[in-house]
């Protein structure tokens, strides 16, 4: 069978694309390769200086960079009160992983802050604006993720030990589940809008620095996908005509590299009644969601 790259890439001339965390790795790769194929693509980053010097390499220069900080509330509605116009595509791009324990402006400890609380804030709070789709990038690691849904604080991050490996499984998972339960909501309430999941299996980018030694992850390098591959799913989830929920990822055995195909997320991200709960805690703790309701 033919693997899908990025020659495959449809024409996005017209289209406008608002991508987070666009200044390394899998989404400086994903906004570079629609920026290529014609789209509008606004690299909506932390460091706007760094945002101009990446959009700045672009072909065509089809690129736009405003200021957004994920894990920060009151950054995420500066930057959707600014918006005016249509989006075509969302992609929650931004992440962290393993990082040293802190707590974000809101209280939220700091990977669920970024992983989580801020894809689900800013989804919704742009949903007014969006036309065809929102893709959230994923992680394998989401199948060894827990749900803390006790309450807010336990959500938030406030009632457990901090470990970081576990606070990146644990927030993919419920990123897994509320782009789950979007495609539910979105289909309740009879929106053409269709939620995605992409995920780059293991790529070589900056996100393991805390994690991995960089020797070790040169050494075993051949395991992994390269970034340009790793943007793959990603792309292919913005791009293709895929069914609302679609999860892709990499083909060869184990995910981890590899050419995009559809895949299964694990069976506690497909669960209604525990992303149903997500969301109302979510929604309480951000002030936002509220205005896509449970489905009966
Ligand atoms: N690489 C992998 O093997 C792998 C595997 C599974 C999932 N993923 C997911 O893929 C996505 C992209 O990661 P990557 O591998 O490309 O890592 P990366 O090279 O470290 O890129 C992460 C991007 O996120 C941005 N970012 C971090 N915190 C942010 C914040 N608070 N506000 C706005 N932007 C922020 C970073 O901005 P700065 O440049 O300012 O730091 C950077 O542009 C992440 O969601 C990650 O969890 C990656």
């Amino acid at each position: 069978m033919t693997k899908w790259t990025t020659a495959d890439l449809p024409d996005m001339t017209g289209r406008t694309v608002v991508i987070t965390g666009a200044t390394s790795g899998i989404g400086l790769i994903t906004a570079r390769e629609l920026a290529r194929v014609g789209a509008l693509v606004v690299l909506a980053v932390r460091s706007v200086d760094k945002g101009r010097a990446v959009a700045a390499t672009f072909p065509g220069r089809r690129a736009e960079v405003r200021e957004l900080d994920v894990s920060d509330l009151a950054s995420i509605r500066r930057f959707a009160a600014q918006w005016s116009g249509g989006i075509d595509v969302l992609i929650n791009n931004a992440g962290i992983m393993d990082v040293p324990l802190s707590r974000t402006a809101d209280g939220f400890e700091l990977q669920m802050a970024t992983n989580f609380f801020g894809p689900f804030a800013l989804t919704n709070l742009l949903l007014p604006h969006l036309t065809d789709r929102v893709v959230s990038v994923t992680s394998q690691l989401h199948k060894m993720g827990r749900t803390h849904l006790e309450d807010a604080e336990d959500l938030a991050g406030q009632l457990r030990p901090y470990k970081g490996t576990a606070a990146y499984n644990d927030s993919k998972l419920n990123l897994t589940l509320f782009s789950t339960e979007l495609q539910r909501r979105l289909t309740a309430s009879g929106s053409p809008v269709r939620s995605f999941l992409a995920h780059p299996g293991i790529a070589a980018t900056n996100l393991a620095t805390h994690t991995v030694p960089g020797k070790v992850t040169r050494a075993l390098r051949f395991l992994f996908n390269d970034a340009e591959h790793g943007a793959l799913p990603t792309l292919f989830a913005a791009t293709q005509d895929l069914p609302g929920n679609a999860y892709v990822g990499p083909d060869r055995p184990g995910g981890m590299k590899g050419h995009p195909k559809i895949g299964k997320p694990a069976q506690t991200a497909l669960e209604p009644q525990t992303a149903a709960r997500l969301w109302s805690l979510a929604a309480q703790l951000t002030g936002t969601g509220a205005d896509l309701p449970a489905v009966a």
